[in-house]
């Protein structure tokens, strides 16, 4: 079986997934989706990138675009291009969420900057605004009262492109200084570590210091992250759970799942798991 893998930026995870392809007896590839180039309007394609394409483009266009045009042309891709559309975009994955019954925090989704302030008082303070699309925690803020509300806002209509005048408006969670990244490949949790916030930072991102320390799921989180991992369509995922006071919420299921942080505290070889889930379903 040929696995290829499609990069736009190479890591020490894309390495050792190739690396565990090679050892479970698969051809391996790997590719920079940034030197790729396709005839759109081509009936097939004569670019073979193997039985399975794992997706691992950090981009979102890119990465949506790539696996659209590879499916196309009739290549499986993990994930799937509809379960990156929806896990690509926190308002279309928080609609996701709820709507399958899996508890995530209550989210509000104002379509202009008129209708912002009723969005926040219809929701209350403190708030946490977040960009529809975007990871690492980025420009994610807290308004804790209508003032600093407003400065967002003023700050975000000035930015010159239109999705930064829509807003994406949730309840903040209180919760320890840390949240749960599940890694899952299919109906498996492969690793579930706490992020521990990294001191005077809010954010629990691996990307803004958060340390990770393994730890065995209950059966309550467990179900709620295979429910959460389902719900977006399946594939290899990482659920994001806070530890609210109503119990376990899930504020977001990532699509290219970033595991660095999460392999640095748990035993389970991580990228192995996550090949043989994608043998396994290339076999199917
Ligand atoms: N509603 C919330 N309440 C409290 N903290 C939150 C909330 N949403 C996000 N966070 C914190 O911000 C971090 C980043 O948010 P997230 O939605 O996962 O976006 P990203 O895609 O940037 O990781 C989370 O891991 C968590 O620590
Ligand atoms: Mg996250």
């Amino acid at each position: 079986m040929k696995i290829a893998i499609v990069f736009d930026r190479i890591r020490g995870e894309e390495k050792s997934l190739a690396l565990e392809a090679k050892h479970a007896g698969c051809t391996t590839e790997l590719i920079d989706g940034r030197t790729l180039f396709f005839e759109a309007t081509a009936k097939r394609s004569k670019q073979r990138f193997g039985d399975v394409v794992l997706q691992r483009c950090i981009s979102y266009y890119r990465s949506l675009f790539l696996t659209r045009i590879m499916e196309n042309f009739g290549t499986y891709v993990i994930n799937t291009s509809k379960v990156s559309d929806i896990c690509g975009n926190k308002l279309i994955g928080s609609m996701v969420l709820a709507k399958a019954g899996v508890p995530t925090p209550r989210t509000y989704v104002a379509l202009s900057s008129e209708a912002v302030d009723q969005a926040a008082e219809a929701l209350g303070y403190p708030i946490v605004l977040k960009p529809f699309v975007g990871s690492w925690g980025r420009m994610i803020s807290i308004a804790k009262d209508a003032q600093t509300l407003d400065t967002i806002v003023e700050l975000k209509e000035s930015i010159p492109n239109p999705i930064e005048h829509m807003y994406y408006l949730q309840d903040f969670v209180e919760r320890p200084p840390r949240d749960i990244r599940a890694i899952v490949a299919g109906d498996e949790i492969v690793a579930t570590v706490y992020r521990n916030a990294a001191a005077n930072e809010w954010r629990t991102n691996v990307a803004r210091g958060a340390t990770t320390t393994s730890f065995t799921p209950d059966k309550e989180l467990k179900e709620i992250v295979l429910k959460a991992a389902h719900a977006v369509g399946g594939g290899i995922l990482g659920v994001d759970v806070m530890e609210s006071s109503d119990g376990y919420v899930v504020h977001e299921v990532n699509n290219t799942v970033e595991f660095k942080g999460a392999q640095a505290a748990s035993k389970t070889k991580i990228a192995k798991k996550m090949i043989e889930y994608v043998i396994r379903s290339a076999k199917r």
